[in-house]
C-alpha cells in the first residue's frame, strides 16, 4: 500500500520524540481583560438577538496601530496593505481606509468594494483573474497596483490596457522552491528576469515590483529566505538599470497573531500521529494538557528581522518600497463572537442558541479559545464540551468554559474572532447573525 513506508517510519519517530515545537501557557488574562469589560457585552446582549458578532473598533486600532508602529519603526519604507479575505465587514474595511492605510484584494468582487472606499492604494493579487476583473482593475489605474500572476495574465492585460489606453502600475507574484503548494501562484522566482523584459513589450504596463506571499509564517524565517533568494537572483539576473525600475517589493501576508488562541493536543503534529497510533490499537488517549501554543513571533521579532534581512540584502542594491498584507494579525482582535447558553444537558454538556455555521468551519475541535461566561464569570474553567445547535457533532464551540457555573441563558463570549470566520460563515441549517458595534 504505501511505497516509502521506511521513510515515513522515520519521519514518525522524529515527530514522536518531537516535543519542543509548542509552548505551555494559559489564557487566564485574557479572561480577565474581557471580563474586565463585561458590563459593555452584557448590555449588548440586552439590546440584541443573540447570537451576533461584536465589531471592537478599540481592539481592532489597537492592532492596527501596533503593527503600524512596530513596523515603521523597523521599516521605514513600509506600506500597509490590509489582507480583506481575512475579514471585509464595512466596519473594518472603513477604519483602515480612516487611519490612512491601503487594501489588497483577491478578486474584482472585493475589488468593487474597495475601490468604493477610495483607499490611497489596492493591490490586487491572485490567480486566474478574469477578463471581466481585469477590465474593472483598468477602470481603477488611479489607485490600483495590479500584482500579475502569469505570462498569460500578462499578455492579457497587457492587449486589454492597450485597448483601452489605459496604462496599469503592476507587480510579478512569484514562488521560490519553499512555497510547496503555493506555488499555485505566481511564476518561478528564475522566470522573473525573461518576465521583466517581456513586461517591456507593453506599453501600458508599468511593471513596478515584484510580490511573494506565504502563509501561516510562525516566525520572520520565510521572509528572511526569500528576501535572501530575490536579492541573490537579482544581482545575478538583472542589471543596474533593471534593478532600477523595481519600485517595490512585496512581502505579502501570514504574520501570526501572539498567543490569542492555542491548539489542541491532537491537533499537534505528534498529538495526531498518537491519536492515530491509539485509534488504529482501539486505545484511548489522555493528553496531559487540555492545549499549547504555537513558538509564534511577536511583532517586535517579525519586524526586527525582516528589517535585518531588507537592509543586509535588499538596500544595497535597490531602492525601493516594501509592502506587506497583514490580515489575520488584525482582523483577529476586531470581533468577537457572542452567544448564549440554550440548554444545559449535564454539567458536562452545554447546547448554545448559535452554530459554527458562524464561523463556516470546525476550528475548535482544532483550536483552543477562550470561552467566557459573562453571566457566571470565573478565572478557572469548567470542563464541558460547548456544542452548538447544528444537527452535527462537529458543531463544537469549545472543551471548557472560564465560569464559576453553567446555567441556561447565560451569555458567553468568544473573543478575538475576527479572522477568516466572519469570511467563512455560511447559511448552514441556521441563518447568519448580525454584527453589532460595541
Ligand atoms: C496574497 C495574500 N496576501 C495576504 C494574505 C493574508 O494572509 P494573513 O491573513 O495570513 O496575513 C493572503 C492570505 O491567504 C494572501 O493570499
Amino acid at each position: 500500500m504505501i511505497k516509502n513506508l521506511s521513510t515515513i517510519k522515520k519521519d514518525f519517530n522524529t515527530i514522536l520524540k518531537e516535543d519542543t515545537a509548542y509552548i505551555k501557557g494559559d489564557l487566564k488574562h485574557l479572561a480577565k481583560y474581557f471580563f474586565k469589560r463585561q458590563d459593555k457585552f452584557i448590555r449588548l446582549a440586552k439590546e440584541n438577538k443573540s447570537p451576533f458578532y461584536i465589531f471592537d473598533q478599540k481592539e481592532f486600532d489597537i492592532a492596527i496601530n501596533n503593527f503600524a508602529k512596530t513596523f515603521t519603526r523597523y521599516i521605514p519604507r513600509l506600506k500597509i496593505y490590509y489582507a480583506m479575505k481575512s475579514n471585509p465587514h464595512p466596519y473594518l474595511l472603513t477604519r483602515i481606509v480612516k487611519v490612512g492605510h491601503n487594501i489588497d484584494v483577491s478578486s474584482g468582487r472585493e475589488l468593487a468594494i474597495a475601490a468604493k472606499l477610495k483607499p490611497r492604494s489596492i493591490l490586487f493579487t491572485g490567480p486566474g483573474k478574469t477578463e471581466d476583473e481585469l477590465q474593472l482593475a483598468l477602470k481603477h489605474t488611479d489607485r490600483v497596483i495590479l500584482n500579475i500572476d502569469s505570462f498569460t495574465e500578462l499578455s492579457r492585460i497587457g492587449r486589454l490596457a492597450a485597448k483601452h489606453k489605459r496604462k496599469i502600475s503592476a507587480g510579478i507574484r512569484i514562488f521560490t522552491p519553499l512555497h510547496g503548494l503555493w506555488s499555485k501562484f505566481g511564476i518561478p522566482l528564475n522566470d522573473l528576469s525573461t518576465f521583466w523584459k517581456e513586461a517591456q513589450k507593453y506599453p501600458y504596463i508599468d511593471l513596478q515590483g515584484i510580490q511573494v506571499h506565504m502563509s501561516w509564517s510562525d516566525n520572520a524565517e520565510p521572509y528572511i529566505k526569500v528576501i535572501k533568494e530575490i536579492s541573490k537572483y537579482l544581482m545575478l539576473n538583472f542589471s543596474k538599470t533593471h534593478r532600477a525600475s523595481i519600485k517595490f517589493l512585496d512581502l505579502g501576508g501570514g504574520f501570526m497573531p501572539y498567543k490569542t488562541e492555542g491548539i489542541h493536543p491532537w491537533s499537534t503534529k505528534q498529538g495526531a500521529v498518537i491519536n492515530a497510533i491509539a485509534k488504529a490499537s482501539n486505545k484511548q488517549i489522555d493528553f496531559s494538557d487540555s492545549y499549547y501554543f504555537e513558538k509564534t513571533a511577536t511583532l517586535e521579532e517579525y519586524a526586527k528581522s525582516i528589517s535585518n534581512a531588507v537592509n543586509t540584502y535588499i538596500a544595497p542594491n535597490l531602492s525601493c518600497d516594501i509592502f506587506v498584507e497583514p490580515g489575520r494579525i488584525l482582523s483577529t482582535y476586531a470581533m468577537h463572537i457572542l452567544l448564549k447558553v440554550a440548554d444545559v444537558k449535564s454539567t458536562k454538556k452545554i447546547i448554545t442558541d448559535g452554530g459554527i455555521n458562524i464561523i463556516g468551519w470546525e476550528k475548535f475541535e482544532e483550536y483552543y479559545a477562550p470561552v467566557l461566561n459573562l453571566t457566571h464569570p470565573s478565572t478557572t474553567e469548567i470542563p464541558c464540551t460547548i456544542f452548538g445547535s447544528l444537527c452535527t457533532p462537529d458543531d463544537i464551540w469549545g472543551y471548557s468554559c472560564f465560569a464559576s457555573k453553567m446555567e441556561t441563558d447565560d451569555i458567553l463570549l468568544i473573543p478575538y474572532q475576527g479572522a477568516y470566520t466572519y469570511t467563512f460563515r455560511q447559511e448552514f441549517i441556521k441563518s447568519l447573525p448580525n454584527v453589532v458595534k460595541l
